[in-house]
């Protein structure tokens, strides 16, 4: 059976990318590959990842465009040029517009850095999901992968994993911690689990 074609679609650091990169390398993923890899933001250390490893990459950054249907629209264009069949947001700090959405149904997924329905939706993203986590005093986070639909992190949930909140965690500290213990091993889990059932393995 075939490879499934992924883009990764990134936006800063790209730990979550390297973690699809390495999982690739060792075999974890492995009913897709990363075949491309967008950033909407030309300065993301991402970008360098995806050199190193010799993946295609393209910069579509909103500001280039009239509108926001422009921007989906390129990006969508760029999607299909690629032959794309799985679209994983990997720290992607963008909200994706209807035409990318319906020509991609259950084939985008999303990494988020807390347990959802907790700390998700509008204005829930990077370091201010882990402040409002520790502000609300809960014990345990963790993170989640999820199918991407019209509501922020409100599509089926995929893979979850929990992750303990310390006595005089920092948000800085706590990202670090879901990171490493959760979201590097989910979000590869993830995308293998819908990379096989695009290729037909299970339901
Ligand atoms: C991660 O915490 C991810 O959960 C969130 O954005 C962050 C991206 O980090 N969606 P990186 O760019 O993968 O290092």
């Amino acid at each position: 059976m075939a490879v499934v074609p992924i883009a990764a679609l990134v936006s800063g650091g790209g730990t979550n990318l390297q973690a699809l990169i390495d999982s690739q390398e060792a075999g974890i993923l492995r009913s897709g590959k990363i075949a491309l890899v967008v950033s909407n933001n030309s300065r993301a250390p991402a970008l360098e990842r995806a050199a190193k490893y010799h993946i295609p990459a393209v910069v579509a950054e909103q500001k280039n465009f009239d509108s926001p249907e422009g921007f989906d629209r390129a990006l969508l264009e760029t999607l299909e040029e690629y032959r794309i069949q799985l679209v994983v947001l990997a720290g992607f700090l963008a909200v994706l517009g209807q035409p990318v959405l319906q020509a991609y149904p259950d084939r985008i997924i999303n990494i988020h850095p807390a347990l959802l329905p907790a700390f998700g939706g509008k204005g829930f993203y990077g370091l201010k999901v882990h402040q409002a986590a520790l502000d609300r005093g809960v014990k345990i986070t963790g993170a989640t992968v999820h199918y991407v639909d019209e509501n922020i992190d409100g599509g089926k949930i995929i893979l979850q994993k929990a992750v303990e909140v310390r006595e005089g965690d920092t948000p800085e500290i706590l990202q670090k911690r879901v990171m490493e213990q959760a979201e590097w091993q989910l979000l590869p889990a993830a995308a293998e689990l819908v990379c096989r059932k695009i290729a037909g393995f299970e339901g």
